[in-house]
């Protein structure tokens, strides 16, 4: 709605519309342009915490950031040359410059398919939607799955986008506790009591952002039981699948489910090293017809709200999936694998730190004493001084609801990987109190 507002003396417009009289000043605009409502309750914990911190470095120590979840960063872990040839390739053939179809091209639905397809749970073409990076697939999955008022059981500490984009649309979060203590497994009845008649979908992120953990069969199996006793589908964020160490196991949910519907979300973003290109999918596993053709159609119709992820990646997709070497693979995870040891024998013998070797991905999660560190009230703080004093930035684990932690990246190079971990035991030497000299210091 716009009104006319009548002034004396000379009336101009600036650019934007507004009125300006003689003297220069602003009076009522004819325009109200807001931002949605959806777009304010869009809220990305992470941005929210780190920007309200003060994050000044030492300046005669430069800047370990082990907070970035890219492992392309630091330029120590390149993806193979297999997936960048097949890139320039897609690119000379001149095949991939139109739209495709919005759950991408059927050949590289194919492809996707033949790669994640085993006997247990089956999968063709028609099961794949190809999506722009897991996030989009893990918001069509939302989006397909729940309603406004529905609620969905997400886990704490867990990878933040979840609460972003179920907030957004109205969708109430409720988080299902892990147990640092049992290598971050589901805390089963905690998750069992948040259901009700409103639970849409349970999701389960296995290997884990933050905690690194990778599920044993049999947690799974439990898993899968609550989940089908209460008949509630499962949205399965396996972006880390398969990058577990040596003597671990990956084992996707899907096979293991006998009733439970699953749409599992995943992409290149991770086990190939290229999250910039932004290549994902969601493989639907409904081999008891539980979703329907209704599922099924409402992710494609939700599809063509963006049609479909980079076409170029699309016709990379063959050849990248099915030629890239195992060497390459290995390489990646025994780097993560060596950088995770060192990080957690250097940070396990630090007094008032407890990190909780992973199994798997591509992070570490270490627990504070915060009793121990009188100087600081909580983690962010006590990251936020880490950074002030000793130029080392980790990620308070308040940014996936679980204060009292901070989460460190394991892609930084070896050499910063020691040297960060002197500085926090450096740090920690500094503030470190013992809880009897406390107590007795309050005594006198
Ligand atoms: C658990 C988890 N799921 C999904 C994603 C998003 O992946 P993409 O970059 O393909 O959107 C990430 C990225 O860090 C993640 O950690």
């Amino acid at each position: 709605m716009s009104f006319v507002v009548k002034m004396n003396g000379s009336q101009n417009n600036d650019i934007h519309g507004n009125f300006i009289s003689g003297n220069g000043v602003h009076h009522v605009s004819r325009w109200s342009v807001k931002p949605s409502e959806m777009s304010k309750k869009t809220l990305n914990p992470i941005r929210a915490i780190v920007d309200g911190m003060k994050l000044t470095p030492n300046p005669e120590k430069p800047m370990i950031a082990l907070s970035i979840g890219d492992p392309t960063v630091f330029g120590n872990l390149p993806t193979d040359d297999t997936v960048l040839q097949a890139m320039k390739e897609a690119i000379d053939s001149h095949k991939y410059n139109g739209y495709a179809p919005s759950v991408g091209y059927q050949k590289s639905r194919e492809v996707v398919a033949d790669f994640y397809s085993c006997p247990e749970a089956p999968l063709d073409g028609k099961d794949v939607i190809l999506t722009s990076g897991c996030s989009q697939a893990i918001e069509l999955a939302i989006s397909v799955l729940c309603n406004p008022g529905d609620n969905i059981l997400v886990p704490r500490p867990g990878f933040s986008l979840y609460k972003t984009l179920a907030v957004s649309m109205g969708i109430q979060v409720k988080h299902y506790n892990l147990l640092p203590e049992k290598s971050w497994e589901i805390d089963l009845q905690h998750l069992e009591s948040l259901i009700d008649d409103k639970t849409a979908c349970l999701i389960v992120n296995n290997p884990s952002n933050p905690c690194g953990s990778v599920f044993s069969r049999e947690h799974l199996h439990k898993i899968l039981s609550v989940a089908s006793r209460n008949c509630i589908p499962i949205l399965a964020d396996e972006i880390y699948g398969d990058m577990v160490f040596p003597g671990c196991d990956f084992q996707p949910l899907a096979p293991l489910s006998s009733d439970v519907p699953i749409l599992s979300c995943g992409g290149l973003a991770k086990r190939w090293l290229v999250p910039g290109w932004r290549m994902g999918w969601i493989l639907i596993h409904d081999r008891n017809d539980i979703f329907g053709t209704a599922i099924r159609e409402g992710l494609v119709k939700l599809s063509q709200r963006i049609l479909g992820p980079c076409t170029v990646v699309q016709g990379a997709l063959e050849s990248i999936l099915n030629d890239t070497p195992p060497e390459f693979y290995q390489g990646t995870i025994s780097f993560l694998k060596s950088n995770s040891e060192i990080c957690y024998s250097e940070l396990s013998t630090v007094p008032g730190l407890n990190p909780v070797m992973p199994s798997g991905a591509m992070y570490i999660m270490v627990g504070i004493e915060m009793e121990h560190f009188p100087d600081f009230q909580n983690d962010v703080e006590f990251t936020e001084r880490l950074v002030t004093e000793q130029s080392v930035f980790c990620l308070p684990a308040t940014a996936f609801e679980y204060p009292n932690f901070f989460r460190i990246v394991v892609t930084v190079p070896e050499e910063m990987m020691i040297e960060a971990c002197i500085r926090i035991r450096e740090f920690c030497a500094r503030h470190y109190r013992p809880r009897s000299q406390d107590s007795h210091e309050l005594d006198q």
